[in-house]
């Protein structure tokens, strides 16, 4: 890797920050180009949030990604907003001109749906009820990038029944939500069921989830990347399901932030992923 005086510099801010993949993505990409640029872990406190933000254009960064817990506060934050990151709720990628001016857009549901068709050429949203499990940020996402994909229908579950309402109330349209006690019942006529909530990484249960109503064409989208395969893909993938793992919707999500911070679009590859997973099995 090259590092001049005039390097690019961009980065992830969380709290913490330390188990993100992010830099490990984006130094791949940058050496992969031969770009004179780098990407760095920011950890920054909620309490220095705004201000950390507004400071590193001052010191030269073209941009940063926003991850836990800052994707709310990025929304506030910024200075123009992206309609779609405003429809979702939260800001996962902020573009910082010379002036100083903060451009947020959100990336998750663009990563979501990219590598959902690539892992599944030919699936059609518009072929059933989309169900999706859990109501935090990412199902916020995942939600918006399945009506656009043409769902008829979403089906929103989750253990806390009022954070399930005001999703999809947000929604509007065809939104509606499922008592969790329901969950099995609703599979029926899926063409889809995704799994947005912490159940299934690593330290945690297994998502409590019976299959055996949900369609035999229906993909099982599982959002969580360590480990790769959940109980829950297992079992999937046990039935015959088409299954597609969580790690694919971070590439694509990184990949409008490094173009627009490095001026390359870059590729989501095997070889990317193979390095990527290479770091999970460090953390
Ligand atoms: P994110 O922004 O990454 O989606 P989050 O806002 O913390 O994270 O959301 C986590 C999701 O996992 C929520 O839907 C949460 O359900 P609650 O709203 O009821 O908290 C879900 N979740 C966490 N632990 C769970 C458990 N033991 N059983 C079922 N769902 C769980």
């Amino acid at each position: 890797m090259t590092i001049s005086g005039k390097a690019r510099l961009a980065g992830v801010m969380g709290w913490p920050v330390g188990h993100s993949l992010s830099p490990r993505l984006h130094n791949y990409w940058l050496d992969l180009h031969g770009i004179d640029g780098v990407f760095v872990p920011l950890p920054v406190a909620p309490e220095h949030f705004a201000q950390a933000l507004r400071i590193l254009p001052r010191l030269g960064f073209r941009g940063v990604n926003v991850t836990v817990p800052h994707k709310e506060a990025a929304l506030a934050a910024v200075d123009r907003l992206d309609p779609l990151a405003r429809r979702i709720g939260a800001v996962n990628t902020i573009v910082m001109s010379e002036d100083g001016t903060l451009s947020g857009s959100n990336t998750d549901a663009y990563g979501f749906s990219a590598h959902l068709a690539a892992s599944v050429p030919g699936f059609s949203a518009a072929s059933g009820a989309a169900v999706i499990i859990g109501a935090g940020g990412a199902a916020r996402a995942v939600a918006v990038a399945l009506t656009d994909m043409g769902a008829p229908e979403i089906r929103i579950i989750n253990r806390t029944l009022a954070r399930a309402e005001e999703l999809a109330l947000a929604l509007g349209g065809s939104a509606h939500v499922v008592d969790w006690s329901g969950r099995a019942r609703t599979l029926e006529g899926a063409s889809i069921v995704v799994n947005t909530t912490t159940q299934g990484m690593a330290g945690q249960p297994a998502l409590d989830l019976d299959l055996s109503r949900l369609p035999a064409s229906a993909v099982v989208y599982d959002i969580v990347y360590n480990p790769l395969e959940t109980a829950l893909l297992a079992a999937a993938r046990g039935r015959g399901h088409r299954v597609v793992d969580g790690l694919g919707m971070l590439l694509h999500q990184a990949v409008a932030g490094f173009e627009a911070w490095f001026g390359v679009r870059p590729e989501v590859t095997a070889q990317l992923r193979a390095h990527v997973l290479a770091g999970l099995g460090q953390r």
